[in-house]
């Protein structure tokens, strides 16, 4: 995840945390999620799958047509920048580096010392609950392009909507995984107010590591 700057004459090195293409993949996710979701409760609106409905400030569009607009013109953002940072993120082992292992242990640990206000963050390295949060996200967002790829082609892509238990079960396999996405977002959100110099180095990418001497050794 990172790569240092300055030569290290002490135990603080000015370094790279995440770079440029995490940074951009990132923000235009971002970007890409919330248009996504604000047109899709539109859509949902239409034909309301459960008991209520998303108020109309919640959503994007302006009407179903206009949101289908917004819906698929999104989902070509997210996922051409969504492939480019799992490609990235696979082929550099940034994944394999940064978001695992995940224990049981490490996970419960970490939750103690949150709920008990001990727990450090480190920047530059993800804890167990960070790393479990990541990689959940990671697997509803495929979840959530492939139902929605069923939705969108079922008669083109029925060997995918079958797979998915079809075109109804699809569409709520398509809200589960939206409702992961946006929880996800909301203790993610949660969790940069609590910290906020992750929030700074999301930006510049670079931040202020306290280095191990086995680290400084290396
Ligand atoms: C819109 C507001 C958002 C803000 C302010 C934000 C902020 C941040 C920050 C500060 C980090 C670095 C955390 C750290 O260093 O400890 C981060 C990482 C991450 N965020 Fe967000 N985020 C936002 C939205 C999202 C959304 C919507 C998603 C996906 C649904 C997302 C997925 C991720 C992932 C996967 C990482 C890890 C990146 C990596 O190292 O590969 N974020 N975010």
């Amino acid at each position: 995840m990172s790569h240092t700057l300055a030569p290290p004459d002490g135990k603080v090195r000015l370094t790279v945390i995440h770079p440029a293409i995490v940074r951009v993949t990132h923000w235009l996710n971002a970007a890409a999620i919330v248009m996504m979701a604000m047109s899709g409760w539109k859509i949902y609106d239409a034909s309301p799958l459960f008991g209520f409905m998303f108020p109309n400030w919640m959503t994007l569009g302006g009407w179903l047509g206009g949101a289908i607009a917004w819906h698929l013109a999104a989902m070509w953002l997210l996922v051409a920048n969504g492939t480019i940072y799992v490609v990235y993120g696979l082929a550099s082992r940034h994944f394999a580096r940064d978001f695992l292992p995940i224990s049981p242990r490490g996970v419960v640990r970490t939750l103690r010392e949150a709920l008990t206000f001990r727990l450090q963050h480190r920047l530059g390295t993800y804890n167990a609950v960070q790393r479990l949060l990541y990689v959940a996200v990671l697997l509803c967002g495929v979840a959530a392009v492939a139902s929605g790829l069923s939705l969108w082609k079922p008669i083109q892509l029925q060997a995918l909507a079958s797979l998915l238990g079809g075109y109804e079960v699809s569409r709520r396999v398509h809200f589960l995984a939206m409702g992961g996405i946006v929880a996800f977002t909301a203790i993610h959100l949660l969790l940069v107010i609590l910290v906020p110099s992750t929030l700074v180095a999301m930006i510049t990418g670079r931040a202020r590591v306290e280095t191990t001497e086995a680290e400084m050794r290396s």
